[in-house]
């Protein structure tokens, strides 16, 4: 749902309030689109997500300007020439001509400017604005949940057409296809990123995307019995993502290993989206999952000792070698262009952007665990060596070449039960 003016002006004074400035200039710009070097050519046009969060509008070029001193905005969009208008149609026209831009700032000649949104990764001053709208952003008005639910929407129908078709003989690329078409039939402007279709090995590549070998000649596997299938994908609506991720047995029932890394996962899955509360600290919740997650792999008899500490020591990433989820809205990965590290545990504003943050009423996170036989790690001598007391090599040995199993779902932290967005996209074990 395309925010109102009532929603917007209650986002511009959230934000406004929290940046608490005196007499500053605040600009904010959606970006132009990315030159194809080499070529007249650009890349398909990607919005700042602070500019549409802050504006409602996705088109290039459009600007939103703020004058703290008056606590006045202004909005400009381009108008095309006539020259422009004959190869290419018109943004919806928005806000004043962006050609007024110019004298609206030299009419406050000698004030600090800050630029924000498309305009290089922000330092000092934009920084701190930065966090500032992401603090915002992190928990989601009425309008961004109706669009994450469209977009969950539009992933359920590309789901449900790979449920219905994908069989045995079928290429990556074949599933990948049908699937997205029905992501756009069900009204998807885009893909919110790359799908990820991956059979058989392919799934231990935690970012397994077509033509990500060589996109002259990008190869594709078909699918043989008995193969997993991981399928990371997800429709965009209105900017917003979905981000869901299912993996199969195709052709053939699971085979013992199969069925009880996917039931794992699957268990641990549910347990971690119903830690998604109020309250909730997200590093404790992904230390749950990966705790829960070791003790599976010992009692498989691929790992020895306790679950925490081989949590601890690093054993269990050596088989889930990422964070159980991040947080979802205008990007997949949200909020991450503002960085944090070690050094904003101590910043009031940074920390809470990182995988300390404590969850909210209002936030929309990922759920994402998940088990992967990966020859970078497994195979390496050094790993080997150092995990030689609690890693049952032999076993593992005996595992590489499965690939990998996740399972993902979009969550909405709610006062009351978690709500899961990706609820209606099924969780079958065997496909084909
Ligand atoms: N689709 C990428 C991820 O799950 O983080
Ligand atoms: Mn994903
Ligand atoms: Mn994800």
């Amino acid at each position: 749902m395309k925010p109102d003016d009532e929603v917007l002006a209650l986002r511009r004074a959230r934000v406004a309030r929290r940046w608490e400035l005196d007499d500053e200039v605040v600009i904010v710009r959606a970006g132009e689109p990315a030159p194809w070097p080499g070529t007249d050519q650009h890349f398909g046009f990607m919005p700042h997500p602070d500019a549409v969060y802050l504006t409602g509008v996705g088109s290039p070029g459009t600007t939103l300007a703020y004058d703290a001193g008056a606590a006045q905005w202004e909005f400009f969009g381009p108008r095309f020439s006539p020259e422009r208008l004959v190869w290419e149609q018109p943004p919806t026209p928005v806000g004043r001509p962006l050609e007024e831009l110019e004298d609206w700032l030299s009419e406050r000649d000698g004030r600090a400017v800050i630029e924000l949104g498309a305009c290089g990764q922000p330092e000092g001053a934009a920084l701190a604005l930065s966090a500032a709208i992401a603090l915002e952003r992190m928990t989601k008005d009425r309008a961004e949940i109706d669009d994450l639910r469209r977009a969950a929407a539009a992933s359920a129908a590309g789901f449900e057409w790979v449920y219905a078709h994908a069989a045995v003989g079928m290429s990556e690329r074949q599933i990948q296809i049908g699937m997205e078409a029905e992501f756009f039939a069900a009204g998807a402007p885009r893909v919110a990123y790359d799908s990820i279709v991956a059979s058989g090995p392919h799934g231990a590549y935690l970012h397994y995307v077509y033509a990500g070998d060589d996109p002259l000649r990008p190869a594709s596997r078909a699918i043989t019995a008995g193969d997993l299938l991981l399928i990371d994908a997800g429709a965009q609506f209105g900017g917003y993502a979905s981000d869901v991720t299912r993996t199969m047995v195709v052709g053939a029932e699971p085979d013992d290993h199969q069925e009880f890394l996917w039931r794992l996962v699957l268990s641990v899955q549910q347990r971690a989206i119903d830690m998604c509360r109020p309250g909730a600290v997200w590093r404790e919740v992904h230390a749950a999952a990966a705790t829960a997650l070791g003790a599976g792999l010992v009692e498989l008899g691929l790992l020895r000792g306790t679950p925490a500490e081989l949590v601890s020591e690093g054993a269990v990433a050596l088989f889930f070698p990422h964070g159980l989820g991040h947080l979802l809205g205008l990007s997949v990965h949200d909020l991450t262009s503002v960085p944090y590290g070690p050094a904003a545990g101590d910043d009031p504003v940074l920390s809470r952007l990182g995988p300390d943050r404590v969850l909210q009423d209002g936030m929309v996170t990922t759920v994402e665990p998940g088990i992967y036989f990966i020859d970078a790690l497994l195979g390496d001598p050094a790993k080997r060596e150092q995990f030689a007391d609690c890693v049952v090599w032999e076993r593992v040995d005996e595992l590489r070449g499965l690939g990998g199993i996740r399972i993902e779902d979009d969550i909405l932290v709610t006062d009351g039960e978690p709500d899961v967005l990706t609820a209606a996209i099924a969780k079958p074990i065997r496909i084909g």
